[in-house]
């Protein structure tokens, strides 16, 4: 049976909740590998000053109701710094194979503690300590003052790395725990567009938004998602 969230073109009544079909089209890029990572997204973050930010983070979850997506990051990166000052952020994704973009606008919150260290402990023991060795968005000297920091932060955590710290898959020892500034951020959608890309550059565009009323630290009370069709 095909699936409907695929469709070819967006549905002339346009569908009530474009959550669906935006957790639709990142399923199908990862079930056919389109690209090393599906779940690549590009985050927009704005600073204190109104100066906009782009870089790419990897969307860990994607929860179609209520209706948040998830990435990892350094609490005291630029973009978290950003984050604290202007929580208002943008997010695109991009299949060129799948002919599909999305974009979403919203709100960022840091994930409740417990789902950090949850996802923190799912990763393996390299990506953990690498949470611990870079201080990211820091300057630092040299590659090699870089892997000496990360050396010397794994000892202080009691772990076996090799002078050159190139093993550290293979690190053994005592469970690393979660740093304290490393953890998840969840944004609201408060508006989506779905593009397919058509012929001749007659896409399909439908934007959808709602209004986000703050519950409390990790939550929004959403609104109903209001669409409309726009020309491409
Ligand atoms: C494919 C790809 C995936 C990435 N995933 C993440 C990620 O999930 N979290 C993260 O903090 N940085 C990720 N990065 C690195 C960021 O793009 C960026 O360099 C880093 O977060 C520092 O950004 P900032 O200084 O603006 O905070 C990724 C980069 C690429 C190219």
């Amino acid at each position: 049976m095909t699936n409907p969230y695929l469709a070819q073109h967006l549905p002339d009544v346009l569908p009530g909740n474009p959550m669906h079909w935006a957790k639709a089209w990142l399923d199908e890029a990862a079930r056919q590998g389109v690209q090393r990572n599906p779940n690549s997204m590009t985050l927009v973050t704005i600073d204190a000053g109104g100066q906009p930010a782009a870089r790419v983070v990897l969307c860990k979850d994607f929860v179609a109701d209520p209706g948040y997506l998830v990435f990892y990051t350094n609490y005291e990166s630029r973009k978290a710094r950003e984050l604290g000052s202007n929580p208002r952020v943008a997010v695109t994704f991009h299949w060129d194979a799948l002919g599909r973009q999305i974009r979403i606008e919203g709100m960022a919150v840091f994930s409740p503690v417990a789902e950090s260290d949850a996802y923190f402990a799912s990763r393996n023991r390299g990506s953990q300590l690498g949470a611990w060795g870079s201080d990211q968005s820091a300057p630092i000297a040299s590659r090699g003052a870089l892997l000496r920091q990360l050396r010397e932060r794994a000892l202080d955590l009691g772990l076996n790395v090799s002078e050159d710290v190139q093993s550290i898959e293979s690190i053994d020892g005592p469970v690393i725990p979660r740093p304290a500034h490393w953890g998840g951020v969840r944004v609201w959608a408060s508006a989506v567009e779905l593009w397919i890309e058509g012929g001749d550059r007659i896409h399909d565009r439908g934007r959808w938004q709602r209004t986000l009323e703050r519950q409390n630290e990790h939550e929004f009370i959403v609104d109903e998602w209001q669409g409309i069709r726009l020309q491409p």
